[in-house]
């Protein structure tokens, strides 16, 4: 279900980044940061916990760890603590990720 966000960007830009959010493109203001290109584009959880518990930004200063997202294949990147750029990829994080480590390690 979409919902749509409470949040609206008052910024108006000629230098726009296009990026893809959980599988939408998105266009957004060049210095916008991840956590703000969300808020202002779906009013949905960014991420789900083990728990199935929803979450999203929350402290917007690298603090909560609630606007954790995959960014290009990476899990848990902050998302208020980066800035969007042409062409990232951003997904939904669920759960918990995973830590790479195989029973041969
Ligand atoms: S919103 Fe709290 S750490 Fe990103």
């Amino acid at each position: 279900m979409k919902t749509d966000s409470r949040f609206k960007t008052l910024i108006k830009s000629t230098n726009d980044v296009n990026f893809t959010l959980f599988g939408e493109i998105v266009t957004v203001p060049k210095g916008t940061t991840l956590a703000a290109a969300i808020l202002s584009n779906f009013g949905e959880a960014s991420r789900i916990t083990e728990t199935g518990a929803l979450r999203t930004a929350f402290c917007m200063m690298g603090v909560c760890f609630d606007c954790l997202v995959e960014v290009d294949g990476n899990p848990n990147i902050q998302s208020c603590m980066v800035l969007v750029h042409d062409q990232m990829v951003v997904k939904r994080q669920i759960g918990l990720r995973s830590i790479g480590i195989s029973k041969d390690d």
